[in-house]
């Protein structure tokens, strides 16, 4: 019934345009009236006090993080807890939670939203989990989860996530994820959240705590996080839109604050070190999949200055130096930067570029570190990136008005899971002329929704592009619209002959 309600909801308000009137859920609504317009949307929630779920994230060879929150009126200002529950944590080898390898009992805190984040350590390489928690009385649901592999891996599978408007549409991609049995694990580039708009606007932690609610209210977003680990950034509608830095102001300051809280309280992040912790949470970091695969999970909100200025950051300097020392210092498997904004130029049809919210608000910076990943003989180099809420695959160069400089890379920008893109009328008049200005543009799809699919072996990497028939519909199809190759050792994508023929508004090489 409440998906029912989320779509009729959606169709009715399209229908009246109506989506532009605020429901202020946040601060003028009072509990009866928060939950009506929370179920109106479809919210549901597991039993309490395990309401929001469970979740584990950034696996690593012998150590993964389990999460969970307490959390019994998900839509309260305050929830009627104790300071301090405690809560009880197990990790097993089978699902029916028999054969229990871990297990221990954490203190969660009204501090933290009641949010408990257990390190668990001592496990085994490359092997599957399961983990459940016991608070009050009561068990949570049972998750799954694996531990990173060492030495030499065959292949690994993972997908990637971005821009999941609530309002904009249900999660059926997140279904066909949580149903796939071979996934290792999700990547989230970011807006796992809006801030606002419909439902009102988020300023406080407590706002910030009733938005992540919300969300989670999602029973299919629920599935996924219970069924694979996540390693996880962020983009700006964490915060607020299209945010700098701390950009100064003692309010924003306090409000970002509040935000990112918030986003801890209700993820599986793991957080190094005393010095990275809340109020500003490390996130970049670098994590490897045995000896095929290293991810370079970047943080590109939290350090940057404004755009289009001299002297411009998009990584902050401490960031910048990292991403370098990764670079010259890789792994020699697949290496993968984690992405949250356009990376390669993109010119607007109409002169000057598309937007500098993104890396072409920095050029000096990418300028810099494609030179420098170029100069310290970079191969085997694929960007994977959220935002734009449409899919583009492109080449990377270390110069991208200089067509003899060598392709370095490939970006695949993908497709959004329910944020709304451009019309198709602009698509279609716009993708054509996007690929005229931008030569290292190779295809581009505005009109779908869904997930980008990654299959590596150590010969190639495979992205397939996988998109929903219906954003609107949680039961909807999901199947590939097309497959892209990266051959190891041979810069630059290709698209598989038997999807050539899909759908798109330009191709290069049609
Ligand atoms: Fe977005």
């Amino acid at each position: 019934m409440p998906a029912l309600d989320r779509r009729t909801l959606l169709r009715a308000a399209l229908g009246a345009g109506a989506l532009g009137t605020a429901w202020p859920l946040f601060r003028e609504l009072g509990p009866t009236a928060a939950y009506a317009a929370a179920a109106a949307l479809g919210a549901s929630w597991d039993a309490a006090p395990f309401t929001v779920g469970v979740a584990s994230g950034d696996p690593l060879p012998t150590s993964v993080v389990l999460w969970t929150r307490l959390a019994p009126d998900p839509l309260a200002d305050v929830q009627p807890l104790p300071d301090i529950v405690q809560v009880d944590w197990q990790v097993a080898t089978d699902s029916a939670m028999t054969a229990v390898v871990a297990s221990g009992s954490v203190p969660a805190s009204a501090t933290l939203g009641h949010s408990v984040h257990v390190v668990v350590d001592g496990l085994t390489p490359g092997r599957r989990y399961w983990y459940r928690f016991r608070a009050l009385g009561q068990y949570s649901r049972t998750g799954r989860t694996k531990t990173a592999p060492t030495g030499s891996v065959a292949s690994v599978r993972f997908a990637s996530l971005n821009c999941q408007n609530y309002q904009s549409g249900e999660y059926p991609g997140m279904r066909d994820l949580a149903a796939d049995a071979n996934l290792d694990f999700v990547v989230h580039l970011g807006d796992y959240v809006y801030e606002g708009s419909e439902l009102g606007t988020a300023y406080t932690l407590a706002d910030y705590r009733k938005l992540h609610a919300l969300y989670k209210g999602d029973p299919l977003l629920r599935d996924l996080h219970a069924a694979h680990p996540f390693y996880l950034t962020w983009d700006d509608h964490e915060v607020v839109n299209d945010y700098s830095g701390s950009r100064g102001a003692a309010t924003f300051v306090a409000r970002r604050a509040a935000a990112y809280q918030g986003w801890y309280e209700h993820l599986p992040l793991r957080i190094e070190g005393a010095d990275s912790a809340l109020p500003d949470p490390q996130l970049y970091r670098y994590r490897q999949w045995g000896d095929l695969l290293e991810l370079v999970i970047l943080d590109l909100r939290q350090y940057r200055s404004e755009q289009n200025v001299t002297g411009g950051t998009i990584l902050g300097a401490a960031q910048k130096q990292w991403l370098k020392s990764r670079v010259s210092g890789r792994s020699g498997g697949w290496h993968c930067w984690v992405n949250s904004i356009f990376l390669s130029q993109q010119k607007n049809p109409d002169g000057g570029y598309m937007f500098t919210d993104q890396w072409d608000g920095f050029l000096a910076e990418r300028k810099e570190v494609l030179t420098y990943a170029q100069q310290a003989g970079i191969a085997d180099f694929v960007t994977i990136t959220g935002d734009w809420h449409s899919a583009f695959i492109q080449d990377v160069r270390p110069d991208f008005d200089n067509l003899s400089a060598p392709v370095i890379g490939t970006e695949f920008v993908a497709h959004s899971t329910t944020s709304s893109g451009y019309s198709s009328s602009w698509n279609t008049a716009n993708g054509p002329r996007l690929g005229q200005v931008n030569p290292h543009l190779q295809y581009f799809e505005g009109n779908r929704y869904g997930y980008d699919l990654y299959e590596v072996t150590p010969q190639r990497w495979t992205t397939r592009l996988r998109v929903v028939a219906d954003r609107a519909d949680a039961s909807a199809a999901v199947s590939t619209l097309t497959s892209w190759y990266v051959d190891r050792g041979r810069a630059g994508a290709y698209e598989d002959p038997a999807t050539k023929g899909s759908a798109a508004q330009y191709r290069r090489n049609p």
